[in-house]
């Protein structure tokens, strides 16, 4: 893990993330895509699915952004199932789209369909998520985050909240083999690790879903009477426990502090009535540094591996000074 840690900080580039974009409708579920405009140059986009609000506030972007680039988007919506983002890719491919973009639900498992891309000369652009793949040829770069960056931070703060307490975790983990999912437990594995006082004592899968984030935490409140901390890798996930609970009779963010990650409008609301304690920001509003890498990518130009969003971390009154102007 420390490798591909080094690794990725040696070839990050940090571009600050571009703040526009607002209004616009949802994500549509065709499978092989459909067309949205009429620009000149035509992009597939597999999307993972719509698990989330962050995932909601992404496809807006990217539609919105395309829009406004004048780029025909041919969108689909996976279900988050790897099956059904290989046949939207494939019926790209098909389709001879100028470019393919995907934010993959897993990590690995991507190379044979990636190099039928690259066969048919089809430039693949991955945002938000990264795939594991030993041949970094088969797509031409990375917008997204640092995955491992947020988990580091949300354990961070932990170590700094606990100081000397003993103190019982639970994680509620994304979606299994989701590059979100891995980053963020090892970022805070490795932040935590120093402090012996902190114990992660279960770590269940909530698939970034709010119902299977209450679902994990209905179970882990009757497995462990005594938590003291949620550490939840998105948001979504985070406000299902804190239903579970409200339902248990314990004060969520009082008598179990909560810890998440994301920063859409309904984290940043609970945060800021001190349901949530403490949110990383990962920034969904990819549609712009997208379009724009396209259109270099199709005229031939050559972009690094890695262009990563900035993003920063809020506590109650950050949050409370963030939401009148948050986007999403
Ligand atoms: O890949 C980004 C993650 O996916 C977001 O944190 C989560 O909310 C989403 O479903």
């Amino acid at each position: 893990m420390l490798k591909k840690i080094i690794t990725l900080a040696a070839s990050a580039v940090v571009v600050t993330a571009l703040s526009a974009c607002g209004g616009g409708g949802d994500g549509g579920a065709d499978a092989a895509g459909s067309g949205d405009g009429g620009g000149e140059l035509t992009m597939g986009f597999a999307q993972v699915g719509a698990e989330s609000g962050w995932r909601s506030a992404n496809t807006k972007s990217i539609q919105e952004s395309a829009k406004a680039a004048g780029v025909e988007l041919k969108f689909s919506d996976a279900q988050q199932k790897q099956e059904n983002q290989i046949k939207a890719i494939r019926s790209y491919i098909q389709q001879k789209v100028d470019v393919i973009a995907f934010s993959p639900v897993v990590e690995t498992g991507w190379d044979t369909v990636l190099l039928e891309a690259k066969r048919a000369q089809i430039p693949v652009i991955l945002t938000d998520r990264a795939v594991d793949s030993d041949d970094d040829s088969l797509y031409e770069t990375f917008i997204g985050s640092d995955f491992v960056k947020e988990g580091e931070k949300a354990g961070e703060w932990l170590v700094g909240e606990a100081g000397s307490d003993p103190t019982k975790v639970v994680e509620i983990q994304g979606t299994t083999g989701a590059a979100p999912a891995i980053d963020r437990k090892a970022g805070f594995e490795d932040a935590i690790k120093g402090s012996s006082n902190i114990e992660v004592v279960a770590s269940q899968t909530g698939d970034f879903t709010r119902s299977g984030g209450k679902q994990v935490m209905e179970a882990f409140l009757k497995s462990n009477p005594d938590i003291d901390v949620v550490y939840a890798h998105n948001d979504d996930m985070g406000l299902g426990a804190i239903e579970a609970i409200e339902a248990a009779g314990k004060v969520p963010g009082q008598d179990i502090k909560i810890i998440t990650v994301d920063a859409v409008k309904d984290g940043m609301t609970a945060l800021s009535e001190g349901k949530i304690n403490f949110i990383v920001e990962c920034n969904p509003l990819l549609g712009d540094q997208l379009m724009d890498a396209a259109e270099k990518v199709v005229a031939g130009d050559e972009l690094p591996k890695r262009i990563e969003t900035e993003e920063t971390t809020f506590d109650q009154e950050q949050a409370t000074a963030a939401l009148p102007d948050r986007q999403y």
